[in-house]
This record gives structure tokens, sequence and C-alpha cells, in this order.
């Protein structure tokens, strides 16, 4: 038997502000980000701020190695801040130890990539069921539920597959399937469609929003298609080490 997914039990008990507001799924305050190479160091953000309501779709857009995926990565605790905080789902991701991270991440994000980082060994419906298996699911539970999440994603006929016998927009529905099993509440997307061709972008894309909103989902996309950023309610343009509205977005 699953324990009651982390979703379920933290909506329960949100932490909320003063006056009774609910806290904002992502908040970030004085951002910093340094990187030390040998000879130099490259300061990415110096003071980023960012709020990302509950249920709330954003877009992120900008230039190659403005630090879109830095900032995905810090919001996942997958990688440190230099400074500022940084508060995810609830959580102080600042300072989690490598257990806590990887608890947080199992239960709190769904992460999805360019590029699909399924297990070339396992099929479709084995690949869904990993974050499930990770967790202590037993296995017959995990793959009926993993079944279920393929037909969400209109996979159902696939789960026999291995991702190379899929096609690139099936293995993002697969990818996808296996961020959102666990029902975690922030979906971090980090140029989810980059690697597919426009009419299969479109329709990741239209997926993304749909389960977005019969999940109850919070969602940040990273992408370099300003029609599908401007598909979202609000797009923030990374530059400069800040983030911004951007200009000629609603
Ligand atoms: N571990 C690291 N050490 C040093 N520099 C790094 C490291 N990781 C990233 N960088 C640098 O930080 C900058 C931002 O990288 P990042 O991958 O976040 O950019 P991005 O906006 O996602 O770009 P793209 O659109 O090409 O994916 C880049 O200039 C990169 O070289
Ligand atoms: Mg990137």
């Amino acid at each position: 038997m699953i324990e009651p997914s982390a979703a379920a039990q933290s909506q329960a008990s949100r932490p909320v502000g003063e006056g009774g507001l609910r806290l904002p799924m992502v908040d970030v305050r004085g951002l910093k980000k340094s990187y030390r190479t040998a000879n130099r160091e490259l300061e990415l953000f110096h003071g980023l701020d960012l709020e990302v309501a509950d249920g709330e779709l954003v877009a992120i857009v900008g230039q190659s190695g403005a630090g879109k995926s830095t900032l995905l990565h810090i919001l996942g605790a997958l990688d440190a801040p230099s400074a500022g905080r940084v508060y995810c789902a609830s959580t102080n991701v600042v300072n989690l130890t490598a257990r806590e991270a990887a608890v947080f991440r199992n239960r709190e994000i769904g992460y999805v990539w360019q590029f699909h980082y399924l297990l070339p060994e396992f099929t479709a419906l084995e690949n869904v069921a990993m974050p499930l298996l990770a967790r202590g699911a037993a296995k017959r539970e995990a793959l009926g539920m993993a079944a279920n999440w393929l037909n969400e994603v209109d996979l159902e006929d696939r789960g026999d597959h291995r991702p190379g016998e899929l096609s690139g927009g099936e293995q993002q529905r697969v990818a996808l399937a296996r961020a959102l099993v666990n029902h975690p509440r922030l979906l971090l997307a980090d140029e989810p469609t980059g690697d597919l061709d426009e009419i299969t972008a479109g329709r990741v894309f239209d997926l993304i929003e749909r389960l977005h909103a019969s999940h109850g989902l919070t969602s940040i996309v990273v992408t370099h298609n300003l029609d599908l950023a401007r598909r979202c309610a609000r797009v923030l343009h990374l530059e400069a080490g800040r983030l911004a509205p951007l200009v000629g977005s609603a």
C-alpha cells in the first residue's frame, strides 16, 4: 500500500501566511548564483526574485546561457544557490541534505527535460512506474498506476515498447507520465518540446496544458518557442541575471 501522496498530505497542511493567505508555490528572493571556474567567477543571478502562485502556468524564455536550466535546477534542489531564499512547494530547498533533496524531488516535483532520459532497457510502463517503486510501492500496484498514467497521456497501447521503439513525441509523453505519477504539486519543464518538430511540439504542449489543468498543477515551462510561451498565462524573460515580464506578453 502506498502512503497518501505528498500532494494530498501537503494540500491539507499547506502553511498559510499572515492574514490567512496561502503562500505562493514558488517564492524566490534575492537569489544569487555564481560558478567558479579555474580562471574566473561567473555571476549568473544577482538578486533574482520569482513568485509563482498555486495553480499558475508560467513560461520562462531567455537567451542560451541566461541561466534558465540553472534556475530550474535550483528550484528542484538539483543545484544550490550561492545566496538568497528559495521556497518551493512549501519547502526551504536551501541546505537540504542529499537524501532530503531526493525525497523532496520524488514527492513534490515533476521534472521534464528536453531529452527524455527514459531508461532504455525498461519498457514505457516500467519507466513510468520507477518513481513509485523508488518510494517503496509494491511492483504490481506501481505498474497498475503507471498504466493509468499511460492512459492519461494517450499511450495505453505503447506500454510494452522500450524508449527506442517510441517516437520523439511519444517519448516525451512517457516522460510526462513518469514526472507526474507521484502526483507532485510542481511541474518543472526544461525545453520539453525543444527536440520535436513544430506539430509534435504543439501536441506535447497541449498535453502539458491539459495535465496542468486537470491535476491542479503549478507549472514552470522553459522554452525557446515564443508562440508556445505566449500560450501561458504569464511569460517571464530571464536576462542579465533577473526575471521580468516579457515585453509584449500579457
Ligand atoms: N557547473 C557549472 N560550472 C560553471 N559554469 C556553469 C555550470 N553550469 C552552467 N554554467 C554556466 O552558466 C550559464 C547558464 O547555463 P544554463 O544551462 O542555466 O543556461 P540556459 O539558459 O539553460 O541555456 P540554454 O538555453 O542553452 O539551455 C552558462 O553560461 C553555463 O556555461
Ligand atoms: Mg538550458
